[in-house]
């Protein structure tokens, strides 16, 4: 096929027939200019995808349409923000950036409840708000609301849409963006489309991956991971209004989408554009790594994903520039690394760094993460990692094994020590944590618990401990340090900044005890927030220290646009790394990675050149270099560069 000249015949034919009475004649132009850039790219995906069927063009049609009717109801201020963020795309990347993760009735309630915290937001230094999903859902176990029941409206439990309407402008004029989940691998079983699925309707059978017998599922099976298998062994379940299997990868009531089905790409683009209309600036993709199946593999990962969500972000480009994507890929760190790019996902959680600084912290040994992140931290300059290092989800041990074996480190019984280290089975740790997901035929599993928790901090206040409670308060601080200087956009996961410890009671709730990510999924509660003003209370030690160290971040432009070099510090337990903005001003990081001093040759971290270095977290300066820097239990150095003497 001559592809250049069917993508133009196949454009003339849609614009003749393409109905854009909602928009101003400028408007139009405006739509028109950005259908044009986009559409060859946009028309190669899709014949990639979908070229095979014989009603192609009508799909590919009626897509236009949705992207011109999204467009046509885009708010004018939405439209300047597009022109706004076309013309600085790089917003991301900035110093001032900050994020944090909430579910909005633990954090404040209700809609109207976080309305009233953005005055809290603003003065931690928020700069984008990831709100968990907050869409209708299942009532008991939705999954956190990871089961969208109707994309459209909001849970009723948190209010209303012109609730959130507001809130969207709100948090606009606080200069906080709002970020969304799209949750796009799966619907609930109780969406529209399940509903009409479940009631014999084809059209509707085809949204998803139904099947009369288990011959089919069985095969795929072959290759499948389970993600929860806790709660249910393999990938499907029957369905008993159908009578059908249906995939399902994560719980029962989480039906998989079918994006063989051209009918689903296009109606799921029209539930991204309202969410993209209610005024976010990002969609997280959720479970990204599972939108396509292929026999014989294990359905992750797949080639067509990546066409399909590039697909996803032409239509972006289309309809609604301002809004980017974050990857939700926790995956092998080679195949995080393929979701970011401009034209795929800007933003991507970076698991491997979270993942590291936990098993670093176990193993007091750096190694593993400075070779891990020389290996795979650099990314295209215009894209950005979204650091974290606790969030609602377990913590999956996802270093890359041939990395850890190079160092003689067997992942396999490594993951199973984290494991350990993690849940309080092994003797000796500071963590504690929870189990999740264990897999009664391999053993395996992951863990979870609140940052404070695992870090230490419920130990060392149960045994009433001083230096366990001054370890993990520095433990505390020191990881934070990390994800607001490295590169990227910190995210902190809303309770972390207040040292909030982990929270059973999910244990007496029915809908939740199954599932022990609800160990970290913490109310915050004025009482919260006013015990950390109390001098000299480990909560208060790490709400102060975070203060500052966000303070200094926003201060400094070397925290935002800027290269990061990882160094190889030839000490165990000390990892650094420098940062080098284009103005030629350079920052030093530090960590001390144990609770024993430190001694770091100067040289190794190239401190050596007569430089002035001047750390701002100490009084310490470094001029001319010593041969050697010590750092206490945990501490941090972030040395700025200044002019030589
Ligand atoms: C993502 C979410 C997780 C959810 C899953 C299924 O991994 O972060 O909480 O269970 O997707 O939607
Ligand atoms: C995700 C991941 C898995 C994670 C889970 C949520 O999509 O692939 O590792 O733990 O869903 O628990």
């Amino acid at each position: 096929m001559d592809i250049e000249r069917e993508y133009k015949r196949s454009l003339e034919r849609i614009l003749t027939g393409l109905d854009l009475s909602g928009m101003s004649k400028r408007e139009q132009a405006v739509f028109i200019d950005r259908l044009n850039e986009q559409f060859p790219r946009l028309f190669a995906l899709l014949v990639e995808i979908y070229g095979q069927r014989y009603d192609f063009f009508y799909y590919l049609q009626q897509l236009v349409q949705t992207l011109a009717n999204g467009f046509a109801k885009r708010s004018n201020v939405l439209k300047q923000k597009d022109n706004a963020r076309l013309a600085a795309p790089h917003w991301y990347q900035g110093e001032n950036m900050l994020g944090m993760a909430c579910y909005v009735d633990l954090f404040a309630g209700d809609l109207k409840g976080l309305q009233q915290r953005i005055p809290y937001l603003v003065e931690t230094g928020i700069t984008y708000l990831h709100l968990m999903p907050l869409y209708d859902s299942p009532k008991g176990d939705s999954d956190g609301g990871y089961a969208v029941s109707d994309y459209r409206k909001v849970n009723d439990t948190l209010g209303s849409n012109k609730d959130l309407e507001e809130l969207s402008k709100a948090l606009a004029e606080a200069g906080i963006s709002l970020v969304l989940d799209f949750v796009f691998n799966h619907t609930s079983d109780e969406h529209p489309w399940a509903l009409a699925a479940k009631a014999g309707d084809q059209k509707y059978q085809e949204f998803y991956y139904m099947f009369d017998d288990k011959h089919v599922p069985d095969e795929y099976e072959k290759h499948l991971r389970e993600i929860f298998p806790q709660v249910r062994r393999g990938n499907f379940s029957w369905d008993s209004d159908s009578n059908k299997w249906v995939w399902t990868t994560f719980n029962n009531f989480q039906w998989d989408l079918n994006y063989t089905n051209p009918a689903v790409f296009n109606a799921i683009t029209d539930e991204m554009l309202y969410l993209a209309n209610l005024g976010c600036e990002a969609l997280r993709l959720d479970a990204l790594a599972f939108i396509w199946k292929e026999m014989g593999t294990n359905c992750e990962n797949q080639a067509k994903a990546h066409s399909l969500i590039q697909a996803f972000n032409s239509c972006l480009q289309i309809a609604a520039p301002a809004v980017v994507f974050k990857s939700e890929a926790i995956v092998h760190p080679d195949e995080v690394l393929k979701y970011i790019d401009k034209q795929e996902c800007q933003l991507s959680y970076n698991p491997l760094l979270m993942a590291l600084i936990w098993n670093t912290l176990a193993t007091r040994d750096t190694h593993l993460l400075t070779e891990s992140m020389q290996k795979s931290f650099e990314i295209s300059p215009d894209c950005a990692w979204v650091n974290y290092v606790r969030c609602h989800d377990d913590i999956g041990w996802t270093f890359d094994d041939a990395v850890a074996g190079q160092q003689g480190v067997n992942g396999y019984d490594h993951r199973r020590f984290l494991n350990q280290f993690y849940t309080g089975r092994f003797e000796g740790s500071f963590a504690t944590g929870v189990a999740f997901g264990e897999n009664p035929s391999n053993g395996d599993c992951r863990v979870c618990g609140s940052l404070a928790s695992l870090a230490g901090l419920e130990q060392g206040i149960e045994q009433n401990n001083a230096t366990l409670i001054e370890h993990a308060v520095a433990r505390n601080l020191m990881v934070h340090s990390i994800i607001l200087s490295i590169g990227g956009i910190p995210l902190i996961y809303s309770g972390d900044e207040l040292a909030l410890l982990n929270d059973y009671s999910y244990e007496q709730d029915d809908s939740k005890k199954h599932d022990e990510r609800w160990v970290q999924r913490i109310p915050v509660t004025d009482a919260d927030i006013q015990a950390s003003k109390k001098k000299d209370t480990p909560q208060n030690r790490v709400a102060t220290g975070l203060k500052t160290l966000i303070g200094l971040r926003k201060q400094y432009s070397v925290f935002g646009q800027a290269s990061t070099r990882i160094i190889t510090p030839h000490q165990n337990a000390v990892f650094a790394y420098q940062r080098t903005a284009k103005d030629g001003t350079s920052l030093l990081a530090i960590c001390n990675f144990s609770e024993h001093k430190q001694r770091v040759s100067s040289i190794t971290l190239g401190l050596g050149n007569g430089d002035v270095w001047q750390d701002l977290l100490s009084s310490v300066r470094v001029s001319p270099a010593p041969q050697e820097l010590e750092l206490a239990p945990y501490q941090v150095m972030w040395l700025l560069n200044s002019q030589p003497v």
